[in-house]
């Protein structure tokens, strides 16, 4: 079932975490990627005696496998109970036995959910926009900043998940959301291009923006700082430090950005589509929504899996450090609805984004288990909720009308 953020959560209780196996010791060979990675760090800030034995790289204490590590011919077959989502040992290339059916079930519903970008029809907002008196100034600001925000945001996005996460998550049905997830942010960015070039817009101008744009460039800069310390390859979980910069990492993605950042411009091009204007766009946007909302809760079980697993990461100070990540993120955010839309327009201005902010921040919150901020907040916009309905005999835009609908099974005479 599909839960949108602003509905009650679905919520998927972490699975209790098990005795972790014992971890032995791994040799070199097995572990070829990790240990080429720590001997070319070794060399480079070790001063080494000349004809010394050359100094084997110390494995970080507690990180768990790759999968790409020399397969142990004849090993035991796996057990459920040996599988964890961070630190594990166990065999990365058994999908099976599931042990986090939320994470396979997530999978299959976004399969589910497969649409292309291009099936969506763009005559009607190539028409308004060429058309000298179809748009105020004010809405075409609205319109070329979003795109400039989310043409490389979800770039962001998908390098954060294969170039930082990834490799990282060890467990493969999680592992199989993410490639799944890595797709469809592949499939978002095609959509944006879509659209920006259908426009005819100039694409310099659209996808500079996070170089030229403060309030986007604000934005992006606090999440790439995330993606970077995870990046460095010198970085392994499986310490209490690096457990929860991982773990900060995850939330500074699926919470923060997938969760906050993303909100004000699906408020604002889903606003187009209900007045009628750039429906195109605005079903883009709609189909998009669909899918970072999936990504958000997929995030949020992830979260507090890796919570309940690693209690030791969850500490008071952690928490403060992350409350206030959450405070950062809604004060960048509310920059960049008063950056798009200086002015009230669309029947929307900026102090419905602030109190708007303040009501997912408190969601996003909870739903990570620490107490909201701004007790009281209302969600000003509760039509949101209806924008995940996508079935046939609801398109809301009445553009293309298509059931993206693929999940059921193939029938054999
Ligand atoms: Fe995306
Ligand atoms: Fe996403």
């Amino acid at each position: 079932m599909l839960v949108f953020d602003d509905a009650v959560p679905e919520a998927t209780p972490p699975q209790e975490p098990v005795t972790p196996p014992k971890v032995t010791s791994i040799s070199i060979a097995q572990q070829p990627v990790v240990a080429q990675a720590q001997v070319q760090h070794a060399v480079t800030s070790i001063s080494v005696a000349p004809n010394a034995p050359k100094a084997e790289a110390p494995q970080p204490t507690g990180s768990g496998v790759l999968g790409v590590e020399k397969i142990d011919f004849k090993a035991n077959r796996i057990k459920v109970d040996e599988k964890r989502v961070i630190n594990c040992r166990a065999d990365l290339n058994q999908l099976v036995p599931f042990k986090y059916d939320w994470a396979w079930q997530k999978y299959l519903d976004a399969c589910a959910n497969h649409w292309m970008p291009q099936e969506i029809s763009m005559s009607r907002d190539i028409a308004l926009w060429k058309d000298p008196n179809g748009l105020t100034d004010d809405e075409r600001t609205i319109i070329k900043r979003n795109l400039g925000f989310f043409s490389t945001a979800d770039s962001l996005v998908a390098n954060n998940l294969v170039l930082a996460i990834y490799r990282h998550i060890t467990n493969p049905e999680c592992r199989q959301y993410l490639l799944r997830q890595s797709f469809e942010e592949a499939l978002h960015t095609h959509a944006y291009q879509y659209v920006i070039e259908s426009l005819g817009l100039d694409e310099g101008e659209i996808f500079n923006m996070y170089r030229e744009v403060p309030s986007i460039h604000e934005k992006d800069a606090f999440e790439l700082q995330f993606t970077q310390e995870l990046a460095d390859p010198d970085f392994h979980t499986g310490t209490p430090e690096t457990d929860a910069r991982f773990l900060r990492n995850l939330i500074g993605y699926y919470v923060i950005m997938e969760g906050i950042f993303f909100y004000v411009g699906f408020v604002q091009m889903l606003s187009f589509g209900r007045q009628n204007k750039m429906t195109g766009s605005s079903e883009e946007f709609q189909y998009i929504l669909r899918d970072e909302s999936m990504h958000l809760n997929f995030g949020i079980d992830i979260i507090n899996q890796i919570k309940m697993e690693n209690p030791h990461v969850w500490t008071a100070e952690f928490q403060a450090d992350i409350i206030e990540l959450v405070k950062k993120g809604v004060e960048l955010e509310y920059q960049y609805a008063v950056d798009t839309m200086p002015r009230g327009v669309l029947g929307l201005n900026v102090s419905m984004f602030s109190e708007y902010l303040k009501f997912i921040a408190n969601r996003r919150l909870k739903q990570i288990g620490l107490p909201e901020q701004w007790p009281g907040a209302q969600n000003p916009f509760p039509w949101m909720s209806e924008m995940l309905d996508l079935k046939k005999e609801k398109n809301f835009f009445e553009t293309r009308v298509i059931d993206y609908q693929v999940g059921g099974a193939l029938a054999w005479d």
